[in-house]
Protein backbone atom coordinates (compact mmCIF):
# COMPACT_ATOMS: atom_id res chain seq x y z
CA UNK A 1 0.00 0.00 0.00
CA UNK A 2 1.16 3.66 -0.70
CA UNK A 3 1.32 5.89 2.30
CA UNK A 4 -0.51 8.78 1.75
CA UNK A 5 2.21 11.55 1.29
CA UNK A 6 3.78 9.87 -1.57
CA UNK A 7 0.11 8.99 -2.86
CA UNK A 8 -0.45 12.62 -2.83
CA UNK A 9 3.01 14.14 -4.05
CA UNK A 10 2.74 11.05 -7.10
CA UNK A 11 -1.11 12.88 -8.04
CA UNK A 12 0.47 16.37 -8.23
CA UNK A 13 3.36 15.07 -10.22
CA UNK A 14 0.58 13.23 -12.24
CA UNK A 15 -1.61 16.78 -12.34
CA UNK A 16 2.12 18.59 -13.63
CA UNK A 17 2.57 15.98 -16.43
CA UNK A 18 -0.91 17.00 -17.72
CA UNK A 19 0.04 20.56 -17.60
CA UNK A 20 2.96 19.73 -19.60
CA UNK A 21 1.34 18.14 -22.15
CA UNK A 22 -1.33 21.36 -22.34
CA UNK A 23 1.41 23.80 -22.23
CA UNK A 24 3.44 22.15 -25.36
CA UNK A 25 0.47 21.34 -27.40
CA UNK A 26 -0.13 25.62 -26.90
CA UNK A 27 2.96 26.09 -27.67
CA UNK A 28 2.66 23.87 -30.82
CA UNK A 29 -0.75 25.91 -31.72
CA UNK A 30 1.62 29.03 -31.37
CA UNK A 31 4.09 27.57 -33.37
CA UNK A 32 2.08 26.91 -36.54
CA UNK A 33 0.39 30.20 -36.39
CA UNK A 34 3.22 31.81 -37.20
CA UNK A 35 4.28 29.07 -40.16
CA UNK A 36 6.95 27.84 -38.09
CA UNK A 37 6.09 24.07 -38.71
CA UNK A 38 8.62 22.45 -37.75
CA UNK A 39 9.00 23.45 -34.28
CA UNK A 40 4.92 23.35 -34.35
CA UNK A 41 5.72 19.53 -35.16
CA UNK A 42 8.12 19.01 -32.46
CA UNK A 43 5.71 20.51 -29.73
CA UNK A 44 2.98 18.06 -30.67
CA UNK A 45 5.25 15.48 -29.76
CA UNK A 46 6.33 17.12 -27.02
CA UNK A 47 2.91 16.83 -26.13
CA UNK A 48 2.58 13.43 -26.56
CA UNK A 49 5.11 12.25 -24.66
CA UNK A 50 4.36 14.28 -21.29
CA UNK A 51 0.94 12.08 -21.70
CA UNK A 52 2.48 9.28 -21.68
CA UNK A 53 4.69 10.85 -18.40
CA UNK A 54 0.96 11.51 -16.84
CA UNK A 55 -0.09 7.70 -17.67
CA UNK A 56 3.25 6.54 -16.25
CA UNK A 57 2.12 8.13 -12.99
CA UNK A 58 -1.67 7.09 -13.41
CA UNK A 59 -0.50 2.85 -14.15
CA UNK A 60 1.73 3.83 -11.09
CA UNK A 61 -0.44 4.95 -8.47
CA UNK A 62 -3.02 1.84 -9.60
CA UNK A 63 -0.25 -0.80 -9.45
CA UNK A 64 0.53 0.22 -5.91
CA UNK A 65 -3.25 0.13 -4.75
CA UNK A 66 -3.40 3.93 -4.65
CA UNK A 67 -6.33 6.04 -5.96
CA UNK A 68 -6.21 8.66 -8.85
CA UNK A 69 -7.08 12.26 -7.78
CA UNK A 70 -7.20 14.26 -11.05
CA UNK A 71 -7.38 17.63 -10.20
CA UNK A 72 -7.79 21.49 -11.98
CA UNK A 73 -5.22 22.01 -14.44
CA UNK A 74 -4.15 25.50 -14.79
CA UNK A 75 -5.04 26.85 -18.52
CA UNK A 76 -1.31 27.45 -19.68
CA UNK A 77 -0.31 30.78 -21.71
CA UNK A 78 -1.42 30.79 -25.61
CA UNK A 79 0.99 33.23 -27.08
CA UNK A 80 4.59 34.27 -27.25
CA UNK A 81 6.68 37.65 -28.06
CA UNK A 82 8.86 35.14 -30.30
CA UNK A 83 10.12 31.78 -30.65
CA UNK A 84 12.59 32.01 -28.30
CA UNK A 85 10.72 33.65 -25.74
CA UNK A 86 8.83 30.15 -25.90
CA UNK A 87 11.47 28.44 -25.63
CA UNK A 88 13.09 29.66 -22.65
CA UNK A 89 9.35 29.35 -21.00
CA UNK A 90 9.95 25.30 -22.44
CA UNK A 91 13.60 24.77 -20.35
CA UNK A 92 12.14 27.05 -17.67
CA UNK A 93 9.14 24.67 -17.20
CA UNK A 94 11.77 21.66 -17.49
CA UNK A 95 13.72 22.64 -15.01
CA UNK A 96 10.84 22.94 -12.73
CA UNK A 97 9.19 20.09 -13.43
CA UNK A 98 12.88 18.45 -12.78
CA UNK A 99 13.28 20.09 -9.45
CA UNK A 100 9.75 18.56 -8.22
CA UNK A 101 10.94 14.81 -9.66
CA UNK A 102 13.94 15.68 -7.52
CA UNK A 103 11.53 16.67 -4.29
CA UNK A 104 9.32 13.54 -5.23
CA UNK A 105 12.86 10.75 -4.81
CA UNK A 106 13.67 12.65 -1.89
CA UNK A 107 10.29 12.25 -0.32
CA UNK A 108 10.64 8.55 -1.32
CA UNK A 109 13.85 7.93 0.02
CA UNK A 110 12.65 9.52 3.17
CA UNK A 111 9.64 7.42 3.84
CA UNK A 112 11.64 4.18 2.94
CA UNK A 113 9.53 3.55 -0.64
CA UNK A 114 11.82 1.83 -2.54
CA UNK A 115 9.29 0.26 -5.32
CA UNK A 116 8.56 5.02 -5.34
CA UNK A 117 12.40 5.03 -5.96
CA UNK A 118 13.21 3.22 -8.46
CA UNK A 119 9.78 4.07 -10.39
CA UNK A 120 10.93 7.55 -10.26
CA UNK A 121 14.77 6.98 -11.72
CA UNK A 122 13.43 6.53 -15.38
CA UNK A 123 12.08 9.87 -14.58
CA UNK A 124 15.39 11.77 -13.37
CA UNK A 125 17.04 10.31 -16.64
CA UNK A 126 14.00 11.47 -18.86
CA UNK A 127 14.45 15.46 -17.05
CA UNK A 128 17.79 15.72 -17.75
CA UNK A 129 17.87 14.84 -21.66
CA UNK A 130 14.33 17.02 -21.55
CA UNK A 131 16.64 19.96 -20.65
CA UNK A 132 19.30 19.18 -22.43
CA UNK A 133 17.61 19.42 -25.75
CA UNK A 134 15.49 22.19 -25.07
CA UNK A 135 18.42 23.75 -23.99
CA UNK A 136 20.53 22.87 -27.29
CA UNK A 137 17.04 24.44 -29.15
CA UNK A 138 17.65 27.41 -26.64
CA UNK A 139 20.96 28.21 -27.51
CA UNK A 140 20.78 27.95 -31.45
CA UNK A 141 18.01 30.36 -31.09
CA UNK A 142 20.34 32.71 -29.53
CA UNK A 143 23.15 31.91 -31.92
CA UNK A 144 21.03 33.41 -34.92
CA UNK A 145 19.59 36.32 -33.22
CA UNK A 146 17.43 38.04 -36.03
CA UNK A 147 18.55 35.90 -38.88
CA UNK A 148 15.59 34.21 -40.68
CA UNK A 149 17.34 31.68 -42.44
CA UNK A 150 18.71 30.50 -39.50
CA UNK A 151 15.52 30.19 -38.18
CA UNK A 152 14.09 28.25 -41.22
CA UNK A 153 17.15 25.84 -41.07
CA UNK A 154 16.19 25.07 -36.92
CA UNK A 155 12.05 24.47 -38.04
CA UNK A 156 13.36 22.01 -40.59
CA UNK A 157 16.01 20.41 -38.23
CA UNK A 158 12.95 20.31 -35.78
CA UNK A 159 10.17 18.81 -38.03
CA UNK A 160 12.40 15.25 -38.61
CA UNK A 161 11.69 14.80 -35.25
CA UNK A 162 9.90 11.55 -34.29
CA UNK A 163 8.14 10.32 -31.39
CA UNK A 164 10.38 9.02 -28.26
CA UNK A 165 13.45 10.56 -29.37
CA UNK A 166 14.21 12.16 -26.58
CA UNK A 167 13.43 9.46 -24.30
CA UNK A 168 15.57 7.20 -22.72
CA UNK A 169 15.51 3.23 -22.89
CA UNK A 170 11.48 3.37 -24.79
FE1 LIG B 1 7.38 15.06 -18.31
FE2 LIG B 1 8.96 17.16 -19.86
O1 LIG B 1 8.60 16.38 -18.25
Amino acid sequence: MLKETIQEALNAQLAREMYSSNLYLAMAGYFQSINLKGFAHWMRLQAQEETTHAMKFFDYLLDRGGLVQISTINAPPSNWENPLSAMEDALKHEQYVTQNINSLADLAIKEGDHATQIFLQWFVTEQVEEEATVSEIVEKLKMIGDWKGGLLMIDNELGKRTLNETSPNE
